[in-house]
Formats: structure tokens, sequence, C-alpha cells
């Protein structure tokens, strides 16, 4: 073995990043727009292995690996090079199995860009000083799906502050296996609006008990992508009323930019019988019945 190169194979989960809500409070000069986000994760994810390699490579399996395949500068191979430069790593040979459809909303190429940081700071025993700004040069949502836990985000995505703490509630995911590209949503966004209409950040101290309560929470909150997302992507729209009318369902929204949405329910048993209700009566999408990772 080539000195640098540690024995063992690492394995990172990716998991399923949601924005429980998603306030777009303000723009910036240069476009982008400045978030008040509570972000959580789910249980369901991407898993990305690492192993010792002289060459960086990436091999995919999954069921949504096909989707990535044609891409010739994957997030996950990005991640890596800009690591290994920073910290003169050697190669290694990432596998990402891919759970979650792309273009989504729920940060799958983010969490497995983030998950690519730390499993490679862990086989190339990497300090992790810069890592999180080096997230931010990959995308808005890397830095929260590397500190991968609920946290309050702010800023365009740099500036994460830990949540209060969260029940561990049943969640139905749904994405009706259209991609969507962020940065549309955004613009839609910014021309429904004429360049305004900002929301307030909404930030709650309070640790909800349960799902009623945590759906109490919420309530009040939004995602304000929402209605750019359903224009570019009416079929949003069902999705959204198909959670909303399964049995023991307390809160539905979209997450991210769309198009996946998700939907609160007591716990996994109750989220399990709504995902098989929904499954009985629509076709074609991706239904995926799991739990909000709490810590
Ligand atoms: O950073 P990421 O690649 O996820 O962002 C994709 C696009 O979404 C950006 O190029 C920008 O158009 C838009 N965006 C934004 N404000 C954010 C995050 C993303 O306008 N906070």
């Amino acid at each position: 073995m080539s000195p640098g190169l540690s024995a063992a194979s690492v394995t990172e989960a990716a998991p399923a990043k949601l924005n429980l809500y998603l306030h777009v409070v303000g723009r910036r000069a240069d476009g982008y727009h400045l978030l008040d986000s509570l972000v959580a994760f789910a249980e369901h994810g991407d898993e990305l292995r690492a192993a010792p390699a002289a060459d960086l490579s990436l091999a995919l399996d999954g069921p949504f690996a096909a989707a990535l395949a044609g891409e010739a500068d994957n997030l996950v191979l990005r991640a890596a090079r800009t690591l290994r430069d920073k910290a003169k790593g050697p190669g290694a040979a990432l596998s990402l199995t891919k759970n979650l459809p792309v273009a989504s909303g729920i940060g799958g190429g983010s969490a497995d860009a983030a998950a690519a940081l730390r499993a490679l700071c862990r086989l190339w025993a990497a300090s992790g000083e810069g890592l999180a700004e080096l997230a931010l040069t990959l995308g808005a949502d890397v830095p929260v799906c590397l500190h991968g836990a609920p946290s309050y985000m702010g800023g365009v995505g740099e500036d994460i502050a830990p949540a209060p703490a969260l029940p561990p509630v049943g969640l139905v995911l749904i994405n009706p296996l259209l991609p969507l590209p962020t940065p549309q949503v955004f613009a839609a966004r910014a021309r429904l609006n004429a360049g305004g209409g900002f929301s307030a950040p909404a930030r709650f101290t309070e640790s909800p008990r349960d799902a009623e309560a945590l759906a109490a929470c919420l309530a009040g909150r939004r995602n304000d992508l929402e209605p750019a997302a359903i224009a570019l992507m009416p079929q949003i729209a069902p999705v959204l009323e198909a959670l909303a009318a399964s049995p023991g369902c307390r809160l539905a929204r979209m997450s991210g930019s769309g198009a996946t949405c998700f939907a609160i329910y007591d716990d996994k048993a109750v989220a399990d019988t709504a995902a098989a209700w929904i499954v009985r009566r629509h076709s074609g999408w991706w239904i995926k019945p799991t739990r909000l990772a709490v810590r």
C-alpha cells in the first residue's frame, strides 16, 4: 500500500434533506436568494463508500443510478477533486448507491457531495478545517448536508445554526419522477414576484413534542418556492393533494425547489399505511415512507 492510503474503506450516509419550511427573505446583488429554512433529514437516502486507490473514480448503482450515468461532471467527483487539491490526498475509489431521485429538492446531489467530503476526510485522515467554506463552493445546500443534523439555514445556505429538538415523526416522500432544476424555480419565483415579495424569517425556539405539535409550528410557515415550482410543473399539485388526503397526514409541503413533497405523520407505522393508501390510487410516482432522523 502506498504511503498516505489507509487500509479500510469507509461508508457515509447521504440522507434526503427536507426543508420543513423555506422562506425567501431577500435577494443578493448577484441574484442569489437569501433564505430562512428549517432543514432536517430523513432516515432514507443514498449511500457513499470510499476505498483506497491511486486515482479518483466513481461507480454508480441503485435505482436512480442511470439518471446520473450520463453526467460528465458529477458533483461527487467535483467534491472529491476539490478536497484532493486542498488536502493533497491521494485518489479514492468512490461508489454511490443512488436511492433518491435526482434534481428533486431533497438535496440528493448535495447530500452525496457532503458524504464524499466526510468519507474522504476519514479515508485520508484530512483535517476538517475550511471544509464548510469548500462545501459552499459546491452548492448552497452542501454546508447543511455536511452538518447533517436538524438546522436553521440562513444566508444563501452558509449560515447554519442548531434547530430545536424535533420529534422522530413518520414521513412519506413523493416525487412525480420529473426533474425540476433549482435555477429555473428561483428564476420563476423572481418573475412571479417582480423581484420582491420577500417573507420574514420565522425561526421558533420551542421543541415540538410530537407530530401534532410540529405540524402546528410549521402550519404558519411555508415553502415560498411552492407557487413557482407548481407554475413550472403542475404535476406537483396532485402530489400535495394526495399527501394531504392520506390517512393520518398532519401536514403536507414541498421540499426545497421541488418537485419532491413530504407529509408528516404520528409515526412510521402511520406513514407506512398512508404510503400504501397513496400507492393504491396513483401510479408512476416515487413514494417512500420513512422517518425524520433526529439526534
Ligand atoms: O447552489 P446551487 O447549485 O444549489 O444553486 C442552484 C441555483 O439556484 C443557483 O445558481 C441560483 O440560481 C439558485 N439559488 C438561489 N439562491 C440560493 C440557492 C440557489 O438563487 N440561496
